[in-house]
């Protein structure tokens, strides 16, 4: 089984959401996946220019010739593939959405209605690989992982994972939260071996996933004192 993530980080391997896919997908190597981790900032993927060409004049290929050609054939190798984002004004990344636009190709131009009313696009290939989500926060709550939430509502995904207090996990120094977030990588892992052996992750997991990592009044103390040090070490830099 092929497993791929198309990471929308512009921090790419130094990203938050790295470090939440890298335990998911180890999980899943560990029960026999072949993994892939793509950093779409390292690549050259133009934003779909809205030509229709891959409907008409070349159906099925976009007339742009950089990396989303390999990114394609990439994601309809594997039997499940992952989108990792971090919250940018409350969604994904431009870089994921520049990705999933990119996708259309993979969509013929006749519209279909399915039988709740619901109109589509019909699919040009047989077999579409599953989908999951990552998505991390910067802010403490719930609310700004809202409207991602609204898009899997309207795409079935096999897991989904909301990591609230994201940069959090860029501080392993601040040890009081070591072992919390040492526990939270340990369950993703276990929901990439889930994923492989079952095609789904079991509730109590999903359930360890979205535990607290540290209380909302902390984090906001952490993040304030964080963002004064930064501010009075760059006045004395100056
Ligand atoms: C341009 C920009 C917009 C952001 N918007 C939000 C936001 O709407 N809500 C939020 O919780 N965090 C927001 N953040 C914070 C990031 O989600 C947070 O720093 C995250 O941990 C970064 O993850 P990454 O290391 O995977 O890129 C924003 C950050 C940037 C740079």
């Amino acid at each position: 089984m092929k497993i791929t993530v198309f990471n929308g980080s512009p921090r790419g391997i130094e990203s938050n959401s790295h470090r939440i896919v890298k335990p998911l997908l180890e999980g899943a190597a560990k029960a026999g996946a072949n993994v892939q981790e793509i950093f779409l900032v390292d690549h050259n993927i133009q934003h779909c220019r809205g030509c229709f060409n891959c409907w008409d004049k070349t159906p099925g290929k976009c007339t742009i010739n950089d990396d989303m050609t390999d990114m394609i054939s990439l994601y309809l190798e594997s039997e499940i593939i992952g989108l990792a984002t971090p919250v940018y004004n409350m969604y994904m990344t431009g870089l994921l959405k520049n990705f999933t636009d990119r996708l259309l190709p993979l969509a013929t131009p006749h519209i279909q209605v399915s039988e709740e009313g619901e109109f589509y696009h019909e699919g040009r290939v047989n077999s579409f690989p599953s989908q999951f989500m990552i998505a991390n926060s910067g802010f403490p709550g719930d609310n700004n992982f809202k409207i991602i939430q609204a898009l899997t509502s309207l795409q079935p995904m096999v897991l989904e994972v909301y990591r609230n207090c994201g940069e959090l996990l860029a501080q392993p120094e601040y040890d009081k939260y070591k072992k919390r977030v040492e526990d939270f990588y340990s369950e993703l892992s276990k929901a990439g071996k889930e994923l492989v052996n079952n095609g789904y992750v079991s509730d109590e997991i999903v359930e360890n996933i979205h535990k607290e990592l540290i209380s909302d009044k902390d984090y906001m103390n952490l993040g304030n004192q964080y963002w004064d040090d930064e501010l009075e070490k760059n006045k004395k830099g100056n």
